[in-house]
């Protein structure tokens, strides 16, 4: 698969760039409105009873910031923050480890908690919900369980598939919230925060361009951004104005609406082999050279959600604004 410097999956450049420019509390973080005005009662109230907060699951597409809040919440709620993730935990002694190593009020973070599998989920039941956890010990008919008493503690669960999460597991957060993508200003908001931390000087023409073409996510914004810098310091006089960010995200090949390569290469590809469409999804992955996995769950989300490709029972078909976007008259109407 090429490159994409609009993936929303972690680089290892997000990962260094990250955690500095992470907010810390709940009055720094921009965005997700919803989400903060509810989750700011809820921890005022634990911290009045001088309880642990109910279990949170946060679901919704990767790089909008369901970690940040998570150590948002530990910070607020002045605990310890652990994190870990589904495939990395594969029995269910690891889990109840972690769980046994938590101290009282804790936040235990873990990432893609649909990932986990069923027995490590089980141990998971009772902790969320009695803060115990049932250990089997001995085999066969001498086998018997015992109950170890947890700290009560708080699970934050992070997912992008919220549907393929059981049931059970789902039933047993007390707060749910869905991430939403950001507006364009949020991410004029963030972007100009995110140059303030690193120092790069941007004015607010700059920080617009780089947030209208982030494809509503601060993990991409802040990566635009700081190749964006690089860019500046080097063909420009280090200043991010609108000139210089148009310049720089041309040259990195993210166009006014957000779409690379791939993303005009699909678009083109329906129209030029398809008459642009309907055509089905096999097909167009065979066409670009792409899995039909990836390009359903990877590539077209995007498109869709913007108006440029919209699937119907007959296939794909590419909308009126995609041939406008890449400058190419649309069919008129009737011959679709
Ligand atoms: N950096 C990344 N996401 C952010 C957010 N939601 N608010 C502030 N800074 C951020």
């Amino acid at each position: 698969m090429p490159k994409r410097i609009i993936t929303t999956d972690e680089t290892e450049e997000d990962l260094r760039l990250e955690p500095k420019l992470r907010p810390q509390m709940l009055d720094q973080y921009i965005g997700q409105e919803k989400a903060k005005k509810s989750l700011k009662i809820y921890i005022e109230a634990a911290k009045k009873r001088g309880e642990s907060l109910d279990h949170v699951l946060f679901y919704g597409p990767p790089g909008l910031g369901k970690t940040t809040l998570a150590g948002i919440i530990a910070n607020e709620m002045g605990v310890n923050l652990k994190v870990t993730s589904g495939p990395a935990i594969e029995k269910p002694g690891e889990i109840a480890a972690v769980l046994n190593s938590l101290s009282e009020g804790d936040v235990l973070f873990v990432d893609e908690i649909h990932r986990l599998n069923r027995q490590v989920e089980e141990v998971l039941y009772p902790a969320m919900e009695d803060f115990a956890i049932d250990i089997m010990i001995g085999k066969g008919a001498a086998a018997r369980s015992i109950r170890l008493d947890l700290p009560p503690f708080t699970l934050i669960g992070a997912t992008t598939r919220a549907g393929l999460l059981t049931a059970p597991l789902r039933d047993r957060f007390g707060v749910i919230h869905h991430l939403e993508y950001y507006t364009p200003e949020e991410l004029t908001t963030i972007v100009t925060r995110s140059a303030n931390v690193l120092g790069v000087a941007i004015d607010g023409k700059g920080a617009g361009e780089i947030a209208r073409r982030s494809r509503g996510t601060p993990r991409l914004a802040n990566r635009l951004l700081k190749r964006c810098r690089d860019i500046a310091q080097v063909m420009f006089d280090g200043e991010i104005t609108e000139e210089v960010a148009v310049k720089a995200l041309d040259f990195l090949d993210v166009d006014r609406m957000g779409l690379d390569h791939l993303d005009r290469l699909i678009l083109t590809t329906m129209i030029d082999k398809f008459a642009g469409g309907p055509v089905g999804l096999s097909n167009l992955a065979a066409a670009i050279g792409e899995d039909g996995g990836t390009l359903e769950d990877v590539y077209e989300p995007y498109l869709i959600k913007n108006g440029f490709l919209m699937r119907t029972p007959s296939g794909r078909v590419v909308t009126n604004l995609a041939y406008t976007h890449l400058g190419l008259a649309a069919p008129t109407s009737g011959e679709e």
